[in-house]
C-alpha cells in the first residue's frame, strides 16, 4: 500500500482522491467511462469518494435497513418492496412511489446520500437505504449493528443483458449501441462497476450463511416465480406480518413492474449520470439473455460461473 492509499484509508480524506486515482489500475468502461480498482473492485471516481465518505460518516441505526446489490439484479425492486413492506400504503397518498421514483424513494449510500449531502439523521426508524459496495468496503457500523441487510441477486447472463441496454441509454444516436462483445468482454474479466459481480454476489451469499440473521439472500428469479412466498419471507425477516392476503396483494401490486413502468413520475425525467427514470424499467422478466447470447457466450459465461461458485451452493 503506498503512503496516499494509506492515509487516504487512515483519514478517509475523500478531498485528496486525485492523487489516489493516479495510483489504482485502470479501465475503460463502456467506452466513455474510467473505471478505478480499489480493493478488487471497480469504481468510477465519484462513487470512490462516495464509499470512503459513507464508510467514515455512516452511522447505521439498530433498526436500519440496507438494501445491497450488484448492477441490473433487481435494485429498483428491492427499493420499492421493501418501503412497501414496512409502510403498507393503504392508497396512493400515502404511497411515495406515486409521487417519487424508487430510487428517490430508497437513497444509495454511495451516491445520493453522501455525495449529495442528504440529511439523513432526521429520518424516521426504520431509515431504508441502498448500496452497491461490496460486503468488504461497508462500514463498520453496518456490519457491527443489528441493522439488517437485504441482498438480491440475478442470473449473471440477464444482468449483463440488462446492463447492455441500459448503458447504451446514455450513447447518442451517432455513437450507436455499444459492441455487446466487449461489454461481454469486460464482464467476463470482471471489469464493470462496483464489479467483478459474480464476486460481489459471492461474498455477500457467503456472509448469508454466516450472519443469516443479518443477511437475507434474495434471488430476481425465485421473487419472479413466487412473489407470495418470497415476500412473505423478506417480510419476517423484517419482522413484518400482513394482516390478510389484500395486504400482501396490494405490497404486491404496488412494487409491481407493471404499476411501476406505468406511474407518471416513472416515465419521464432524470434519475443520475443522464439516466432517465424510465430507462429503470426495460422487460422485467428472466430469460431475455437467450435473444442475445450466442452458443460460444454462454458456454463461456457458465464456465466462468462454475469455477467461481463451485462448493459455495450457490446458483444464480
Ligand atoms: P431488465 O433490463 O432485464 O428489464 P436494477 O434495478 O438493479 O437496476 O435492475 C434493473 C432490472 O430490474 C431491469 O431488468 C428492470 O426492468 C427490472 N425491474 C425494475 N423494476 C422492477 C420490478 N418492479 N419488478 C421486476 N423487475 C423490475
Amino acid at each position: 500500500m503506498t503512503t496516499t492509499q494509506a492515509s487516504l484509508l487512515a483519514t478517509s480524506d475523500s478531498q485528496d482522491i486525485s492523487n489516489l486515482l493516479s495510483e489504482l489500475p485502470k479501465q475503460t468502461w463502456f467506452e466513455d467511462f474510467e473505471l478505478y480498482q480499489w480493493q478488487g473492485t471497480w469504481y468510477l471516481p465519484a462513487h470512490l469518494e462516495g464509499m470512503f465518505a459513507t464508510q467514515k460518516l455512516f452511522q447505521a441505526r439498530e433498526d436500519d435497513i440496507i438494501i445491497a446489490s450488484s448492477l441490473k439484479s433487481g435494485t429498483t425492486w428491492l427499493k420499492s418492496l421493501v418501503p412497501c413492506i414496512i409502510n403498507c400504503p393503504q392508497g396512493d397518498d400515502d404511497d411515495p412511489l406515486t409521487k417519487y421514483h424508487p430510487h428517490r424513494v430508497v437513497n444509495t449510500l454511495e451516491a445520493r446520500v453522501f455525495l449529495d449531502n442528504l440529511d439523513i439523521s432526521t429520518l424516521p426508524s426504520p431509515r431504508i437505504f441502498h448500496t452497491h459496495l461490496p460486503y468488504n468496503s461497508l462500514p463498520d457500523s453496518i456490519k457491527i449493528s443489528n441493522c439488517k441487510i437485504v441482498y438480491i441477486a440475478r442470473n449473471a447472463k440477464d444482468a449483463f443483458v440488462s446492463l447492455w441496454h441500459f448503458m447504451n441509454k446514455l450513447r447518442t444516436q451517432e455513437q450507436g449501441p455499444f459492441s455487446i462483445d466487449k461489454a461481454f468482454e469486460s464482464f467476463c474479466n470482471g471489469v464493470q462497476l462496483f464489479g467483478p459481480s459474480l464476486d460481489h454476489v459471492l461474498e455477500y451469499w457467503n456472509k448469508s450463511l454466516v450472519f443469516s440473521n443479518k443477511i437475507l439472500f434474495l434471488k430476481y428469479e425465485e421473487l419472479k416465480r413466487n412473489p407470495k412466498e418470497q415476500v412473505l419471507k423478506l417480510a419476517s425477516f423484517l419482522g413484518k406480518s400482513f394482516a390478510n392476503d389484500e395486504e400482501l396483494d396490494n405490497v404486491l401490486w404496488r412494487s409491481s413492474f407493471e404499476r411501476l413502468k406505468n406511474l407518471d413520475v416513472n416515465k419521464s425525467g432524470n434519475i443520475n449520470l443522464g439516466f432517465t427514470n424510465s430507462s429503470f424499467f426495460r422487460l422485467g422478466t428472466t430469460g431475455d439473455w437467450k435473444n442475445y447470447f450466442t452458443q460460444e457466450m454462454q458456454e463461456r459465461l457458465d464456465q466462468i460461473i462454475r469455477l467461481k461458485y463451485e462448493g459455495s451452493g450457490l446458483d444464480v
